[in-house]
């Protein structure tokens, strides 16, 4: 088929990789330039994939990347794969897939199936996308991604994927598509299903972080370990499934895509109050940690040297979407401290770069990538760890 990706984000590329990889012809369409020349020189920018599998469908034909919309015309396959972040007042921001939707309505002419794999609550696909899509009989399947980057273990091709379509026809189109390069297709009764279904799996992620979180709190309060008590819990067979605490939540999904679950609830007056309460505990978390952190240190960080170690949001990413590392950093220094940062994966960020590892009075780690050595953090003096990943250190 020939397949167009509208985005080559975290999500759009590493779908584009699944169908070029399965014999598809893929273009990748993205509205930022740099990316896209640095995609048809073979330079990947994200984790997941290498620049040597990027540059092989490049040189085979099986994919490019573009900024020309006409290419999508005669696309027997449109995928959408475009942000869904919050906007200002944190209610959901649907500007890049109405700018998606519109990018199909002016530029293809002729029938394709149109899929949105990008985030949002239920009756996206309906309202936001194909409603603006008029003139060409177009068939719509929502399949939202469920990738985790950096996940060795589950990907693409054997995460199950789940589809629902305004009709028939356009799931068995789509179904036929994904089963080229995924495993499982799970089909659902409708569209809505799908995107609820999407949101509801990160919700009940965001609520059990922030329970853990509570919970942490409350064993050190008590002068018991939070992660031996999970860990034993853990060894329930059935009935409980292990979270772990840390210093918040980052990336595109668990803090944003709940809080569009309940922006539907409030629409349809149901109060979202787990979303609500979840969304306090874990945004107070690094409140929490530099309140432990100054306790630890002596009561107080003023004048003292601190290194925090990973800001990317999660271990082996270079994704510093909404990381809790950035308001860890400014609670730090309003309190006086001298912050740096160390990522190798990150390198730059918010104007400055990742410090070599040094010795500090205190390094915080909020993120542990397995190239940043476990030594080197500890040459600081006082080591606080949101990972429990640090033998011996303080922490959550
Ligand atoms: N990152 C994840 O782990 C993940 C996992 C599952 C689902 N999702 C969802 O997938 C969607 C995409 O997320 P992502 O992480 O890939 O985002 P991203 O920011 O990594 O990539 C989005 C890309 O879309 C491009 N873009 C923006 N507007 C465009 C337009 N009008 N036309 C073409 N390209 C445009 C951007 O330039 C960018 O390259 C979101 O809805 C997100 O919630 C993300």
């Amino acid at each position: 088929m020939r397949v167009a990706i509208i985005g080559q984000g975290y999500v759009g590329l590493t779908i584009a990789v699944g169908a070029a990889g399965a014999g598809h012809s893929v273009v990748g369409f993205d509205i930022n330039d740099g990316l896209v020349t640095a995609l048809n020189a073979g330079t990947s920018h994200i984790e997941g994939i290498s620049d040597s599998v990027l540059a092989s469908l490049i040189s085979s034909g099986a994919y490019k990347a573009t900024t020309n919309a006409s290419v999508i015309d005669g696309c027997d396959v449109i995928v959408i794969a475009v942000p869904t972040p919050l906007d200002e007042a944190r209610n959901p921001d649907l500007s890049f897939v109405h700018a998606a939707a519109d990018l199909i309505a002016n530029n293809v002419k002729s029938p394709a199936l149109v899929i949105n794999e990008s985030t949002s609550y239920p009756g996206t696909l309906l309202t936001e996308i194909a409603s603006r899509i008029t003139g060409v009989a177009h068939l719509y399947v929502s399949s939202p991604e469920r990738i985790d980057p950096g996940n060795t273990q589950w990907g693409t091709k054997n995460t199950p994927r789940l589809i629902g379509g305004l009709t028939s026809q356009a799931v068995a189109k789509a179904k036929e598509f994904y089963a080229t390069f995924c495993d499982t297709i799970i089909e659902v009764s409708s569209p809505e299903v799908a995107e609820a279904a999407k949101i509801f799996e990160n919700t009940f992620r965001q609520v059990n972080i922030a329970l853990v979180n509570e919970f942490a709190q409350i064993a050190d309060a008590l002068g018991i370990s939070g992660r031996e008590v999970l860990d034993a819990a853990a060894t329930k067979p059935y009935g409980f499934m292990e979270f772990n605490p840390g210093p918040g939540v980052g990336g595109h999904c668990i803090p944003v895509d709940p809080t569009y679950l309940a922006y539907v609830a409030n629409e349809v007056g149901v109060p979202a109050t787990f979303i609500k309460r979840a969304n306090e505990v874990n945004l107070a978390m690094p409140a929490y940690v530099v309140k432990r952190v100054i306790a630890g240190a002596g009561g107080s960080v003023k004048s003292k040297s601190v290194v925090v170690v990973g800001i990317s949001y999660k271990a082996n990413v270079a994704d510093t979407r909404e990381t809790p590392a950035a308001s860890i950093i400014d609670l730090l220094r309003e309190a006086g401290a001298t912050v740096t940062w160390h990522d190798p994966l990150v390198g730059s960020w918010r104007g400055e770069s990742s410090a070599e590892l040094g010795e500090c009075d205190v390094a915080v780690v909020v993120t542990k990538h397995d190239v940043v050595s476990v030594a080197d953090v500890k040459k600081s003096s006082y080591v606080f760890d949101c990972t429990g990943s640090i033998p011996g250190a303080d922490g959550i």
